[in-house]
Parts: C-alpha cells; sequence; structure tokens
C-alpha cells in the first residue's frame, strides 16, 4: 500500500525537518511507498526513508519563469517525484499546461501521482465516470513510474470522505484503463482509513489534513 502525505501550504523548514526526523526514525528503512510532499521552501537535502515529493513544478529546467521552481531546483534536493493536477492547482492552469508538466516530468523520468476528481455537480449528474475519463485523456496511462489519485472535489478538506460504493465504482473503472497504482484521496482519516482500503483496487491513500501531523500520519500507516 502507498501512503502520501500532501502537507499543501503547511509546515515551515525546521517543522518539516522534525516531521522527517521523527518519520524517518519510526520507519527505520528506506520505504518507496511513503511519499510526503512538503511545502517547496521546506524541503530537505538529507536522506530519508520515504520519497520527498513536490506539490509543483514549472515545465522547465530553469529559465526567465518568475516566482516558479524548476527541475535544477528539485535536483539540488534528490527529488525524483512529483504531484501533477492536484485540484487545488487546477483551478490556476488549464488542461494543456498539466499536459506539459506531465509529459515534461515523464521526459524526465520522474515518478509522478497524477490527480483527478469531480465536483458535486459532475457526481450529481452522473458523470462521474465520463469526466474522470477526459481528464485522463491527455496522459500516458501505461507510464511505468505513474500513480494515479482519485480525489473527488466534494470531498476533499471537509473531513467526509466519498462513500466507499462511490470509490469502488470509480477505482473498478480506473482498473479497466490502467494497471498503475490506483490511491484514493479526499479527507482521509483514522475512521474511515481502513473502509478505504479494503476498496477494490485501492493501492493506498494521499491524505491532506490527517497528516499534518506527523504522529497521526504514522498512526494511519500502521493503521
Ligand atoms: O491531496 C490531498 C488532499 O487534497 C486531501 O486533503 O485534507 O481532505 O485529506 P484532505
Amino acid at each position: 500500500m502507498i501512503f502520501a502525505a500532501n502537507l499543501k501550504c503547511n509546515h515551515t523548514r525546521a517543522s518539516f525537518k522534525i516531521y522527517a526526523e521523527i518519520l524517518n526514525k519510526t520507519m527505520g528503512a528506506k520505504c518507496d511507498d511513503i511519499i510526503v510532499f512538503p511545502p517547496s521552501v521546506a524541503f530537505l537535502e538529507n536522506e530519508n526513508n520515504f520519497i520527498q515529493g513536490a506539490q509543483n513544478f514549472y515545465p522547465c529546467v530553469n529559465g526567465a519563469f518568475t516566482g516558479e521552481l524548476g527541475k535544477e531546483h528539485l535536483d539540488e534536493f534528490g527529488i525524483k517525484c512529483v504531484l501533477i493536477g492536484h485540484s487545488e492547482r487546477r483551478a490556476l492552469g488549464d488542461e494543456e499546461f498539466i499536459k506539459a508538466k506531465f509529459d515534461f516530468a515523464k521526459e524526465h523520468g520522474y515518478k509522478i501521482v497524477f490527480c483527478i476528481g469531480e465536483n458535486l455537480d459532475t457526481k450529481n449528474s452522473g458523470k462521474t465516470l465520463e469526466f474522470l475519463k477526459k481528464q485522463l485523456e491527455i496522459i500516458d496511462l501505461n507510464y511505468e513510474k505513474l500513480i494515479i489519485a482519485y480525489e473527488p472535489i466534494y470531498s476533499i478538506g471537509t473531513g467526509v470522505s466519498a462513500q466507499s460504493t462511490d470509490i469502488a465504482k470509480v477505482l473498478e473503472f480506473l482498473a479497466s484503463l490502467t494497471k498503475v497504482p490506483l490511491l484514493y484521496g479526499g479527507s482521509v482519516n483514522e475512521n474511515n482509513i481502513k473502509e478505504i482500503l479494503s476498496v477494490n483496487h485501492c493501492g493506498g491513500v494521499l491524505i491532506g489534513s490527517a497528516a499534518l501531523k506527523v504522529e497521526n500520519f504514522i498512526k494511519l500507516i500502521k493503521g
């Protein structure tokens, strides 16, 4: 199972250092199934027992892109994993830009956690699967370092995850399109993680709020 934590705009470099120290110590040895996405200013240079990923990047090595983060900056911290398509970022860019990021990350061999998810209107109109299929049309579903995270927008940050029957329908559909690992994200917490992980085809979780405290994240990992 893959356990990924998206810390979003939380934690400073100092606090993430402590977070990483505790996580490293608890895990004891390297584990490729635990991924943490800290804010970019909190990236750590030291070796970790988990994968450190970037919440965002610009599809360039470097250049005249004010305020952006290129490959060169990720390289400096040994970062080989990126998050693409999170709904909180989709709101700021178009599909073409997301595709450019995917293509760049694939070209440079990054592990990619690619987020998809519908809003409540789409869900209520019964168009979830159609919508998700469209979101996936721009990427290579056979890329060997791809992980897909299904994050229904209506559940993110609410404390209430999607119904496991709805998650099951979506993961079944995604599994018919690709063989890559499938994660669920959207208010995963200690009350629902067991049920979510038991859904057929669920290969792990992408956790936001419930992973902000490292002790909580560890509890969720340990089950
Ligand atoms: O990427 C993780 C995320 O969007 C879910 O956030 O706070 O609902 O667990 P949260």
